[in-house]
């Protein structure tokens, strides 16, 4: 058994965890900043990395203790994200592993945040095969991928400008819902009706990129124009027109991964409407939907650490000279 401690620091969620052989979570901790940049409307990148410098420590020091390592060299790997993210809150993470991989001589691995995304859905079904289709949708990400094999991924699809949580989070700003918007959003459209608005549904039938910015002032436009709707049901409405296209591209990158298998990853996948939906058409098409547990949707240290067993196992260790890097990419096997 291969017991790796992974550390999440790219965004705002000060995560570690630690996970054996890829699968068997032994702990998780996420202490979330959200509080102290919900007054400023979204996360502040200068004011995350001082919080990170802050808690990684403790955080780290709560993940081994709670998996039964009494000391860092109880475990085998250390391993962080080394992007994509921002730059000062990846650094925190990625100098406390190598800090770590130093005292103690174990190795370490840096970890793509999109790919602990993906893999965070082993950490549910253990034997899970590719070929799967894959959509990851957060903060900062919206791609839909064909995952052909371990470590081969084709890219098919991907946002052109915002990314569908930046969509929920800048409408819920914008109704006065607050930060983070995707929750809130969430749990206000139960109670609205998703057919109040027929708002547009960008590049639905236009191959398999994104566009969620003209949706955002479409909900703007029609909020000055109509205030009478009540927001409730623009929320309802704006939630369902992003759900209808990203089911539809994932459907559709399914078929083109000649996947039977759909799975969810990033923090909007923990959207109830999105997860319903997505089961739906799974069940309507013959396909198996995977839809990880919600503390495993948004940003957590177990992922990362599931992510760095399996690229561990492939690539061994990464060198401790290698640094971050904020704008990282998915690998895509297209170019290979
Ligand atoms: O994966 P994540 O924790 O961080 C990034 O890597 O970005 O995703 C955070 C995003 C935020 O935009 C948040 O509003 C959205 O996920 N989110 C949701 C829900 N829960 C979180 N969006 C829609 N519905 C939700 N229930
Ligand atoms: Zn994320």
């Amino acid at each position: 058994m291969t017991k790796v401690l992974g550390i999440e620091t790219s965004c705002d969620e000060t995560a570690a965890a630690v996970v054996a052989d890829g699968r068997h979570v032994l702990s998780s901790v996420v202490a979330s900043q959200v509080e102290l940049h919900a007054r400023f409307g979204g996360v502040v990148p200068e004011v995350a990395s001082r919080a990170h410098v802050e808690q990684v420590d403790a955080v780290v020091g709560e993940a081994l203790l709670e998996a039964g390592a009494l000391d860092p060299g109880d475990v085998d790997v250390i391993a962080a994200c080394h992007g994509p993210g921002l730059a000062g809150s990846l650094l925190v993470g990625v100098s406390a592993a190598k800090a770590l991989a130093v005292t103690t001589g174990l190795p370490y691995v840096g970890v793509n945040h999109l790919e602990a995304h993906l893999y965070a859905a082993w950490l549910e079904e253990p034997d899970l095969e590719p070929p799967l289709a894959v959509l990851i949708v957060s903060g900062g990400h919206t791609l839909v991928v064909a995952m052909d094999d371990h470590a081969r991924y084709r890219v098919l699809g991907q946002t052109v400008d915002d990314a569908a949580g930046e969509a929920f989070d800048k409408v819920a700003r914008f109704l006065g819902l607050g930060y983070p918007g995707g929750p809130a959003i969430d749990r206000l459209a139960r109670e609205g009706d998703a057919g109040a608005v027929r708002f547009p549904r960008p590049m639905l039938d236009d191959g398999l990129d994104f566009s969620f910015s003209g949706l955002k002032t479409a909900v703007v436009t029609h909020a000055r124009r109509e205030p009478g709707v009540a927001t409730r049901d623009v929320a309802a409405s704006f939630q369902e027109a992003v759900v209808d296209v990203l089911v539809a591209k994932l459907v559709a990158a399914a078929d083109v991964a000649r996947a039977d298998v759909l799975v969810l990853g990033g923090g909007v996948a923990a959207n109830s409407r999105l997860r319903a939906r997505v089961a739906e058409v799974a069940a309507a098409t013959g396909r198996r939907a995977f839809l990880p547990p919600l503390e495993l949707c948004t940003d957590n240290g177990a992922m990362i650490a599931a992510a760095a067993w399996w690229r561990w196992q492939r690539d061994g260790a990464t060198p401790l000279d290698a640094g971050i890097d904020p704008g990282l990419a998915l690998p895509d096997a297209w170019g290979e």
